[in-house]
């Protein structure tokens, strides 16, 4: 059958208020970037004519301007997951004109297939080759489109132009059973392929093919700064000890490395670390870095959900795509994030934290315990699973005015009982086999900037006893603090002696 090409005005006529509809991609790799524009205008267009627009986003994790940002704009969003970080999607969420579920994203592919959100009206998936018979060859982002293609009432294709190379082959599209059905899902090494390189759409839902010709626009890191270097220095070092000790083994474990110029750091870092042997990745993304690790020979292979290459790398690895064609496997978030396979091939989980508390407990999402920031994004289905699970962060923001390491962290995305290592520029504590009174030691002595330790060791003081040496009244002394004086260090722990 012939399918039409339409335009992205017309694309976006099929979208009704209320609608739920999901989106290819995975970061701004591989997400539509053409029919969002068209639809955002749409909204802007009715909302004047006094009539209500508002649809609902399922997405593989954070977009792109043309769709967070947009969308957001128009105020043409009802209901968001699993994730964004877009700044004007987070003003909308902070100021309640949307609801934002921030989830795992390992979960919402199976969770829609499971039906607890409803149909998926319309699905928009970008292509970079499509046959007929829909036969489709995905973009630099994989997500959950294997599920949203095959739930989907209707599906509206992009197809991009922009990727002058073919991407065939290193996408693995794969849909586990869903329970009492499933199976063990067979990766037992980052490289084993388990999928099919295309992705098959029932052609008789698909609305049309709207053309683009957009680049992802991600803009290059930035290079890191003195606080990251000092982060990775401590990272790499603990590692190679660990390998010394017999602790990892030889031939070294998988790594999970989040995004940011911190896990950028970490990742140049171990490049470097001549005690490093050469690794491979398990991850959800890859960023400019593991490209360049790839080139110089230290990282072997990459299972990833997503290349997220900045515009000038992603024409690089097009120039040399031959080269890369047997190192990266793109996989489904839901198999990129497997805690099952997280745990089988043993993972060496890296990611940030905003802050920390002194027995271990992370906060990766909420600002002062209230504003979202992003989200959980995959961070819960690495640490929670990983062989190792290390956050990071500075151990001081906004000049000092803010420790990142308190006595009770404002939110919890991470608890105690996931997170094994935490480093900061001033070092690094190990927590493994510490009961909350040795882990609090740890993190003190080895985390928290010199200008906040007293206060850390005068809060442990206030404690009566108990497991966890808390004192409830004084917990959030320090955000108190800041919420009313701009400056953490204005907590005084004398007056609740
Ligand atoms: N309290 C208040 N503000 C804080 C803060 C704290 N404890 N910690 C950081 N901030 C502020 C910073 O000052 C900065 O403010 P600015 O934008 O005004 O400069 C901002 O928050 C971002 O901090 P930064 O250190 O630059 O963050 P980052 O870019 O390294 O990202 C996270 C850190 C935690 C926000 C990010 O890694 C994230 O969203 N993680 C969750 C998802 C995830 O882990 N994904 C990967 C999984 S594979």
């Amino acid at each position: 059958m012939s399918i039409p090409f339409i335009t992205a005005e017309e694309a976006a006529s099929y979208i009704k208020n209320g609608d739920n509809v999901a989106f290819s991609g995975f970061t701004a790799s591989g997400t539509p970037k053409v029919v969002t524009v068209a639809l955002a205008e749409r909204a802007k267009k009715l909302h004047e004519e006094g009539k209500p627009f508002k649809i609902n986003i399922f997405t593989g994790a954070s977009t792109n301007d043309h769709v967070d940002g947009e969308l957001a704009r128009a105020n043409a969003v009802n209901i968001r997951m699993p994730y964004q970080s877009q700044g004007d999607m987070r003003k909308s969420i902070n100021a309640g004109d949307m609801h934002y579920v921030d989830a795992h994203l390992s979960h919402l592919a199976q969770d829609l297939r499971y039906g607890f959100f409803g149909d998926i009206d319309v699905a928009i998936i970008e292509a970079t080759e499509m046959s007929p018979n829909g036969e489709v060859v995905l973009g630099a982002g994989l997500g959950m489109t294997p599920t949203i293609a095959q739930m989907a009432k209707k599906v509206i294709i992009e197809y991009s132009s922009y990727y002058r190379t073919s991407f065939r082959g290193f996408h693995d599209n794969y849909i586990p059973l869903d329970p009492p059905h499933r199976r063990e899902i067979p990766i037992y090494k980052p490289s084993d392929r388990i999928g099919s390189t295309v992705l098959k759409i029932d052609p008789n839902k698909i609305i049309g093919v709207v053309p683009s010709n957009a680049s992802e626009s991600i803009k290059p890191f930035t290079e890191p700064d003195e606080t990251s270097k000092r982060i990775s220095e401590h990272i790499c070092n603990f590692l190679s000890t660990q390998l010394r000790e017999g602790r990892i083994p030889k031939e070294f474990l998988p790594i999970q490395s989040g995004v940011g110029n911190v896990a950028n750091a970490v990742l140049y870092g171990l490049g470097e670390d001549p005690h490093i042997p050469q690794f491979e990745m398990y991850t959800e993304v890859i960023q400019d870095a593991v490209m360049h690790l790839m080139e110089e020979g230290r990282c072997r292979f990459a299972s990833t959900c997503a290349m997220t290459f900045s515009d000038d790398a992603m024409l690089h690895f097009m120039d040399n795509i031959d080269f890369f064609r047997d190192k990266v496997l793109m996989r489904p978030g839901e198999i990129s994030n497997s805690p099952e396979v997280v745990r089988r091939l043993g993972l060496i989980a890296m990611n940030t934290a905003l802050e920390a508390d002194i027995f271990g407990n992370v906060n990766s999402t909420h600002i002062v315990g209230t504003k979202m920031m992003n989200g959980i994004g995959g961070s819960g289905d690495f640490c929670r699973n990983a062989y190792l699970s290390i956050f990071s962060c500075p151990s001081i923001q906004k000049g000092g005015k803010i420790s990142t390491i308190v006595p009770m962290v404002s939110h919890v995305d991470h608890s105690e009982h996931s997170v094994k290592i935490l480093a900061t520029e001033q070092g690094v504590a190990d927590l493994r086999g510490k009961d909350p009174r040795q882990r609090a030691e740890t993190i003190i002595e080895n985390c928290v900037h010199p200008m906040y330790k007293e206060l850390m060791w005068d809060y442990l003081k206030l404690s009566k006893g108990g497991h966890t040496p808390h004192t409830l009244n004084a917990a959030f002394a320090l955000h108190q603090a800041f919420q009313e004086k701009g400056d953490m260090l204005q907590a005084d722990y004398a007056k609740f002696i």
